[in-house]
């Protein structure tokens, strides 16, 4: 694995590899020996993160999981404003200029879909897409599945469902195509009808055999649900007009505290943050909402993605 573009270049194999790796870690980060000895394995390396869309759990945690392993760290978080590109430079002219300067590897999160894949095609380094417009943020996926592998302990066997907005969400996208590496996954998507999910992703699903159904009735589905996955409406991925008519939706596309009786006493709800108002207030206190904990996970995943990218490997002792 030379950068992480996409959910689809993962295979099962890799993924069990990464949440076993990324449990060893995270029990080590509890430990403060282990903790300093965590940051030899890429002391005095370089990170470079470029974002052109705003993030705070993102590059927070590629940057604390940098910091952890003894990486140093260069990085622009308002791109879009603060780097060449404002003066018409192309990205993929700033990617080899930047690797000019010997970084170990570029995350990089752009406002275009595709942006990820364009850099790495002229990056002398590993690139990590932390996000790429309305296309995929696949460490968000490996931090979500591998979230439901630990609250549940298996991600074969379980319905899904994801809701919110289905066509501008990029969490959404990438978790579907990386649930369609497990066995036995059934997801259901619940959005407006005109925030479905895309046909890439749901012609994907059909070729590897992942059942999925798509209704715009929570309450319907619900109670079938291992997993409620919640999304944001991404009203800055759309124009006026669209604003003004999505606002209007949003208002039934809220997760509220009636449903959590609905769902099932061992289900749990995720969502990738940040959360506008798609959760009603008083949610977050409930055990079955993860999220604060799916966030937690970002770290050490991202420790062990940042590993593999510069190809070095985890001391045996963990
Ligand atoms: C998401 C993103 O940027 O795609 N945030 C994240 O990285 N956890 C979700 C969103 O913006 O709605």
């Amino acid at each position: 694995m030379r950068h992480i573009l996409e959910s689809q270049q993962f295979d099962r194999q890799l993924l069990e590899q990464l949440f076993m790796e990324t449990k060893l870690i995270d029990e080590a980060l509890n430990s403060a020996k282990r903790k300093k000895a965590l940051r030899d394995i890429c002391r005095d390396r370089l990170l470079f993160t470029l974002f052109f869309e705003p993030s705070t759990r993102t590059r927070f945690s590629f940057e604390s999981a940098a910091t952890h392993l003894g990486m140093r760290i260069i990085d622009t978080e308002s791109a879009g404003i603060s780097s060449s590109e404002v003066k018409g430079e192309r990205l993929d002219r700033s990617i080899r200029n930047l690797c000019t300067y010997r970084p170990d590897a570029i995350v990089l999160r752009y406002h275009r879909a595709g942006g990820a894949a364009l850099a790495a095609k002229v990056s002398t380094v590993p690139v990590i897409n932390a996000g790429d417009g309305k296309g995929q943020h696949p460490t968000q996926a490996l931090l979500d599945i591998y979230t439901i592998w630990k609250e549940l302990g298996r991600v074969d066997d379980i319905t899904v469902l994801i809701g919110g907005d289905l066509l501008n969400g990029r969490t959404a996208r990438s978790l579907a195509y990386m649930l369609g590496k497990f066995d036995r996954v059934r997801i259901i998507f619940v959005s407006p009808k005109e925030l479905r999910m895309g046909d890439d992703v749901l012609s994907y699903l059909k070729k590897h055999g992942v059942e999925y159904l798509e209704t715009d009735n929570l309450t319907e589905v619900l109670g079938e649900a291992d997993v409620v996955y919640w999304t944001r409406t991404q009203l800055e991925r759309m124009n006026g007009d669209e604003q003004k008519h999505f606002e209007a939706v949003k208002k039934q596309f809220v997760f509220r505290k009636s449903h959590l009786s609905l769902l099932k006493p061992s289900g749990i709800l995720l969502h990738p943050q940040p959360i506008a108002d798609e959760i009603e207030d008083g949610v977050d206190e409930s055990l079955q909402a993860r999220y604060f904990a799916q966030s937690a996970n970002g770290l050490p995943l991202r420790m062990v993605l940042l590993v593999w990218v510069q190809k070095l490997v985890m001391p045996r002792y963990y």
